[in-house]
């Protein structure tokens, strides 16, 4: 008889079912196609990010729109300003949580994008409150100003942690950039922070010039396979470093990436591009060739392989670091057109 593999695994304190997490997207807004990723086997889905210029942008509207009423109707004291059918973006937000709450059995995880350690991280209460399983930020920062340190930078999103943590008590992922001086110490004192986990990495979408008129154009690129070597990297040289959960997300678009991240230490790999391409259905397909290639390489659960590669335990630790790289380069052959 074929033996069941225990694909489980733990990410942020949360036993997840299996590795494959339905990372923030379009497809994780849409009721039905969250229901269609739960029935193809996601372990868990993280919701689009409520975005900090948007909440405030929507507050200031609010508070502009009640203002002039106010002034026009100064002497109704029935008057109410704001419509009782109103939603804000939040309001909406909250409404979409608690729904999948009430129908889905996969953890859910509330995300939260800003930079700025002000008011808008009050919200995140109210995610918990709403049932979120989790809470990831996602801290989408372009470093532009020529007189702001790598340690200022740093700061920033040691501040914020510290603010979530003061208001919510559920488990907190910070989604980062692999752009830091040294990834591997930001994550150890995002730890020391307060971080349950960290998801590495998030996409910086490039904006391109446009010839003809020379504005700069917005541009989304999906996701490459290629993407998906400098996270394995990066988690094999963190796992076994610091004790916190590490997500993989960018680049993940078949079962090779997935298998090469748990071996580096993964304890989630996030889909997004793939199932945005594929449809959420190929999750199952994903999960399938998983348990495959365990059966075949004599597995019996993905704890068992996870971090078996990290440089931690790796056969040839330095393969990881620099002394790799002028074997890459002299493997070149010189006489390729
Ligand atoms: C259309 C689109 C919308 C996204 N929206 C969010 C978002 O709201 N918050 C977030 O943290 N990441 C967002 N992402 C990033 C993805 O969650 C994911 O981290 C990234 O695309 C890399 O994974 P992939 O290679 O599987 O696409 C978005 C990506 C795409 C393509």
């Amino acid at each position: 008889m074929r033996k069941m593999i225990d694909l489980s695994t733990e990410y942020l304190g949360l036993r997840l079912k299996n590795p494959l997490v339905a990372s923030s997207s379009p497809l994780t807004a849409n009721l039905q196609q969250v229901e269609q990723l739960q029935n193809a086997g996601a372990s868990a889905i993280v919701l689009p990010s409520l975005f900090e210029e948007s909440l405030q942008h929507e507050q200031k509207q609010l508070e502009r729109f009640v203002h002039s009423q106010a002034l026009g109707n100064y002497e109704a004291d029935s008057f109410h300003p704001v419509p009782d059918n109103y939603k804000s973006e939040l309001d909406n937000y909250l409404e979409h949580l608690e729904k999948l709450k009430s129908v889905l059995d996969i953890p859910v995880i509330a995300s939260m994008n800003g930079i700025s350690d002000t008011g808008w991280l009050d919200y995140s209460t109210q995610l918990m409150q709403a049932g979120a399983d989790a809470l990831e930020l996602n801290v989408y920062y372009v470093a532009a100003d020529a007189q702001q340190s790598g340690v200022e930078v740093e700061d920033r999103y040691l501040s914020l942690l510290n603010s979530l943590r003061q208001k919510i008590n559920i488990p907190v992922a910070m989604k980062l950039s692999s752009q830091f001086s040294s990834v591997s110490n930001m994550v150890a004192k995002l730890q020391a922070a307060g971080a349950n986990g960290v998801v590495l990495f998030n996409r910086f979408y490039q904006p391109d010039i446009d010839l003809e008129t020379l504005q700069i154009k917005p541009h989304l690129d999906l996701s490459s396979p290629m993407e998906s070597l400098l996270r394995i990297r990066w988690i094999a040289l963190i796992r076994g470093r610091v004790d916190l959960s590490l997500a993989a997300t960018g680049g993940f678009h078949d079962v090779d990436s997935i298998i090469k991240a748990l071996l580096a230490g993964a304890d989630a790999v996030y889909l997004c591009s793939v199932l945005l391409n594929k449809g959420p259905g190929y999750c199952a397909e994903l999960l399938q060739q998983l348990e495959h290639w365990l059966t075949e390489h004599e597995y019996e659960s993905v704890k068992q392989m996870q971090g078996s590669v990290s440089q931690f335990c790796a056969i040839d630790p330095a393969a990881y670091e620099h002394s790799n790289y002028l074997d890459v380069i002299k493997s070149y052959p010189s006489n390729k057109k």
